[in-house]
């Protein structure tokens, strides 16, 4: 089952964790997508160094070689960390799943993953089809723990029906620019965790005048803030830098709490902006039954540039 445990394991940065099914998920990861190169092998090395235990990578990023020689060069135990790859829609086919996961198993230079994740829900290959074969994986030992991404809740419904072995999360875009309760609630419901990826909005939690509002209080920024109010509702995050420099202020979220007026404020603020979004819903869930991966992703960049448009 899913337990929030947002404040109870300690106030440094590190070691925080939800618990979902026997998974311990670090709230606080480092997500690595564009990084590539040398920039990518250098900032998963720092990030290690400097607390982080939580990685998320997938085959789609191109860069899974990068995250395992980051890993390696920082010298941290590999017992420590929390690594998740995904599994890119195009291999979801049984026999597929499988070898894909065991190519990004030789690209990390692992023998097992913490978490495998079905990239994005795909409607081409049956659903009971490819829950079998990522709980194959899972007894083979490839991965301790399974999930999903980007699951809608009727996906969500389906994938429990049809799993035999416990999914822990759905990994989502959540931050407090969007209105994610209901998909929220459905995998509550199911014991999921929520992982949230662009948890500061890719950036625009920097320049939100709520968010800094809030954050003068605490001397924090609205970065920060952003960070603290997924947290502080046990969803671990996942923000990316490519800077050093701000790694250790996206994980320094664990020395203050917000408000439960703050959280309804930030809340609520959420939902006001999401009415736009929302009324363009239909098309996404049309768009995602009929177009290939790569429309969906120049369709979910066009409907960001709305949201921000109209908030
Ligand atoms: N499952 C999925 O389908 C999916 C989809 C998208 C993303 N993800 C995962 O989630 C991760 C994070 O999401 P994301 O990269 O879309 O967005 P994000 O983490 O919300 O934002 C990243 C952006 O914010 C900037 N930034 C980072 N820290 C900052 C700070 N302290 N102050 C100001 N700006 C800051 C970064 O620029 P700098 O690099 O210059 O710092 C970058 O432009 C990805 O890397 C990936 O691992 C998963």
């Amino acid at each position: 089952m899913f337990s929030p445990n947002p404040n109870s394991a300690s106030s440094r940065r590190s070691d925080a964790f939800v618990e979902s099914h026997g998974a311990h998920i670090p709230l606080v990861g480092l997500g690595t997508s564009p990084l590539r190169g040398r920039d990518c092998v250098e900032i998963v090395q720092q990030a290690a160094r400097v607390g982080y235990r939580h990685f998320d990578t997938a085959e789609s990023y191109e860069n899974e070689i990068e995250v395992g020689e980051g890993l390696r060069a920082s010298g941290v135990r590999r017992d420590e960390l929390f690594v998740t790859t995904k599994i890119s829609a195009s291999h979801f086919a049984p026999r597929e799943l499988e070898r894909a996961t065991k190519d990004s198993l030789t690209r990390l230079r692992l023998s097992e993953v913490d978490l495998l994740l079905l990239h994005w829900p795909n409607s081409g290959v049956p659903i009971s089809e490819t829950l079998a074969g990522l709980c194959a994986v899972k007894r083979t030992g490839l991965t301790r723990h399974i999930g999903v991404s980007n699951f809608t809740v009727a996906d969500i419904q389906e994938a429990v029906r049809y799993s035999s072995e416990p999914l822990v999360c759905n990994q989502i875009e959540m931050n407090p620019f969007l209105d994610r309760s209901e998909v929220t609630a459905a995998c509550r419901t199911h014991g999921m965790a929520v992982v949230a990826y662009s948890p500061i909005g890719r950036g625009r939690a920097n320049n939100d005048a709520l968010l800094a509002r809030i954050g003068r209080g605490y001397g924090k920024t609205g970065v920060q803030v952003s960070l603290r109010w997924l947290v502080q509702q046990g969803v671990p995050v996942i923000p990316r830098t490519s800077r050093s420099t701000r790694l250790l202020e996206n994980c320094t979220i664990f020395d203050f709490e917000l408000s439960e007026a703050e959280m309804s404020e930030i809340s609520s603020a959420a939902r006001r902006r999401a009415r736009v979004a929302n009324r363009l819903a239909p098309l996404r869930a049309f768009a995602h039954k009929t177009l290939p991966v790569p429309a969906i992703s120049v369709l979910r960049a066009c409907l960001r540039k709305v949201r921000q448009f109209n908030s």
